[in-house]
C-alpha cells in the first residue's frame, strides 16, 4: 500500500499555533490544537525539530508492541543519554535485556510489599514535620518523601542526611534534561552543570563504595535485615562495574522519583480542588483502614483512591510523551517515517481524546470503576507505556502511592490556599507549577 507524508499544520494554522503559544507559553496547548485540526498523526516543523507526533491506541500498538524492535530509546543528541550513559532507560537490544533481568525481580509485587513498613514510615517522618494550621508546597513535600522512600526502599538506603545536601543538586539534574534549547541547538555548550552533576557522581559513587565494603567485610547483617532484596546490591551481586552500576542508580533516582513526585501532588491536588471526592477518599480510608497503619491487607480495598489516582495518571500523566528514533523507515497506519526521524507517542493526548475519554477535561475517578475500564480498547489509557518495555518500576509506584496517600488522608485534612494559578509544565515530568500550596489541619 502507497504511504503518504506525515501531515503538517498549514500556514494558517502554523500561526495561530505559535500566536497560543506566544501567549500561554504552553508546549501543551499547542500539541492540542494540532492534534484537533491535524488527527491523530503529524508531524512537528519547527527549525532543528520535527518530530512525528503519534496519537490513539492504534499507534501506541503500533511503538509499544507490534513494531517496537523498529525503533531505538537511544538518541545520542538528547542529554538524557549524555546523563544516564548506559542507564536501563536509554539502551537497547541485549544491553537492555541484560539489566532488565537483573533490576526486574527486584521490582516485583512480591519484593515490593514487604517495603510497606519503609513507604509507610517515611510518610510518617515527613509530616510529622508538618505544623497543625501550617502551610506547605505540596510539590516539594512529595519530592523529598519520593526521594526518602525510593532510596529507602529500593537502594536501602536512608536518604535524611544528604537531603538538603542532594536537593539542589538533584533540581539542577532534572532541569539538564528537561526539554529547552538544546532540542533545537543539541551541541549547545551546557557549562552551568558541571558541578552539580559531579556533585550527583560523588553521592552516587560514594554509596557503591560504602555497599561494596559493606559487602566485602561481610557487613551483610545490616542488608540481611533488609526486607526485601534491594537494586544496588542486586547489581554488584551481579558484577557491574562501578560505572555501570552508577548510571543504573541515576537512572533509577531521577525516573523513580520524579515520576511519583507529580503523580502524588497532582492525586492530591485533584483531590483538594474536587471536595466531595476528597470526601468519599477519605471515608474509604476510614472505612478500610480505621485506626490502623495502611497495610498490604488495605491495598485491594482502597478502591477509590486507586480510582483517584489513576484518574490524576489520565489527566497529568507525568511522562506525557515517550520518545524514539525510528531505526528503519516505517509505515505507521498509511504515513511514511523515514528512518533516523525523532517519533513521540502523546500520552497526554491520548488520554484526553474526545473519541475515546467523555468529557475529558474533567476529574473523574468512576471512569476507572471496572466496568467502564473494560470497555476502553486496549492501550488507550498508557501511564506507564505499555508492551514488554513498560515501566519497570509500575507496581512499586502504585503500591506507593495507594499507601502515602491513605496515610496522609487518614492524617490530615488538606484544603487548597486559594487564588492559586496552578499549570501543567513540561519539564522533565509533567508538573503543577509553580507548585501547589496547601493548608494543612490534624484530624
Ligand atoms: C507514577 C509513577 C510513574 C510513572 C507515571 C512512570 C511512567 C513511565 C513510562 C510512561 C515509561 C515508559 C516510557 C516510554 O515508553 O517511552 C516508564 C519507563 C521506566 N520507568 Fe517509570 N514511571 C513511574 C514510576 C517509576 C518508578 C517508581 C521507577 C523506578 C523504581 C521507574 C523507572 C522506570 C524505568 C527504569 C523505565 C525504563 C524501563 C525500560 O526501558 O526497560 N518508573 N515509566
Amino acid at each position: 500500500m502507497d504511504t503518504k507524508p506525515l501531515p503538517v499544520a498549514d500556514e494558517k494554522l502554523g500561526l495561530e499555533v505559535l500566536k497560543r503559544l506566544a501567549r500561554e507559553r504552553s508546549l501543551l496547548v499547542a500539541l492540542e490544537m494540532m492534534h484537533e485540526h491535524v488527527g491523530d498523526a503529524f508531524q512537528i516543523t519547527l527549525p532543528g525539530f520535527q518530530p512525528a507526533v503519534l496519537v490513539g491506541p492504534e499507534t501506541n500498538r503500533f511503538v509499544l508492541v507490534s513494531d517496537r524492535d523498529r525503533f531505538l530509546w537511544r538518541n545520542e543528541k538528547d542529554p538524557v543519554a549524555k546523563l544516564l550513559r548506559q542507564g536501563i532507560l536509554v539502551q537497547d537490544g541485549e544491553a537492555h535485556g541484560r539489566l532488565r533481568a537483573i533490576m526486574e525481580p527486584v521490582l516485583q509485587r512480591p519484593s515490593v510489599i514487604p517495603h510497606i513498613p519503609t513507604i509507610r514510615r517515611y510518610t510518617d517522618e515527613l509530616t510529622t514535620q508538618w505544623r497543625d494550621g501550617g502551610t506547605v508546597d505540596m510539590l516539594v513535600e512529595m519530592r523529598r518523601l519520593a526521594l526518602l522512600i525510593l532510596l529507602g526502599a529500593t537502594f536501602n538506603v536512608d536518604m535524611w542526611p544528604d537531603l538538603e545536601r542532594m536537593w539542589l543538586p538533584i533540581l539542577k539534574t532534572i532541569k539538564y534534561i528537561s526539554p529547552g534549547l538544546w532540542i533545537i541547538w543539541p551541541n549547545l555548550p551546557r557549562p552551568g552543570y558541571k558541578k552539580v552533576l559531579q556533585a550527583m557522581d560523588d553521592y552516587l559513587y560514594g554509596l557503591i563504595a560504602r555497599r561494596r565494603l559493606e559487602i566485602e567485610r561481610l557487613e551483610i547483617e545490616r542488608l540481611q535485615d533488609a526486607p526485601s532484596p534491594d537494586l544496588l546490591t542486586a547489581l554488584i551481586q551481579a558484577g557491574l562495574d562501578d560505572g555501570l552500576i552508577r548510571d543504573q542508580l541515576l537512572t533509577m533516582l531521577i525516573a523513580g522519583h520524579d515520576t511519583s513526585t507529580a503523580s502524588l501532588t497532582w492525586t492530591l491536588y485533584l483531590l483538594a480542588q474536587h471536595p466531595e471526592q476528597m470526601a468519599t477518599a477519605v471515608a474509604e480510608v476510614d472505612s478500610v483502614c480505621g485506626d490502623d497503619d495502611p497495610a498490604e491487607a488495605h491495598l485491594q480495598r482502597l478502591e477509590f483512591l486507586d480510582m483517584a489516582f489513576k484518574e490524576a495518571l489520565r489527566l497529568y500523566p507525568p511522562i506525557h510523551v515517550g520518545n524514539r528514533m525510528a531505526a528503519t523507515d516505517l509505515d505507521v497506519t498509511g504515513y511514511e517515517v523515514q528512518a533516523g526521524t525523532r517519533v513521540m507517542y502523546s500520552i497526554y493526548l491520548a488520554h484526553r481524546d474526545k473519541k475515546h475519554w467523555e468529557n475529558p477535561e474533567q476529574f473523574c475517578p468512576h471512569r476507572f470503576d471496572k466496568n467502564a475500564r473494560s470497555q476502553r480498547p486496549p492501550l488507550t489509557y498508557v501511564p506507564f507505556g505499555g508492551g514488554p518495555r513498560n515501566c519497570i518500576g509500575a507496581t512499586f509506584a502504585q503500591i506507593e502511592a495507594k499507601i502515602v496517600l491513605a496515610r496522609i488522608l487518614q492524617k490530615f485534612t488538606l484544603t487548597l490556599v486559594p487564588g492559586q494559578k496552578i499549570k501543567p509544565y513540561m519539564g522533565a515530568t509533567l508538573e503543577p507549577k509553580p507548585g501547589v500550596k496547601m493548608l494543612i489541619r490534624k484530624r
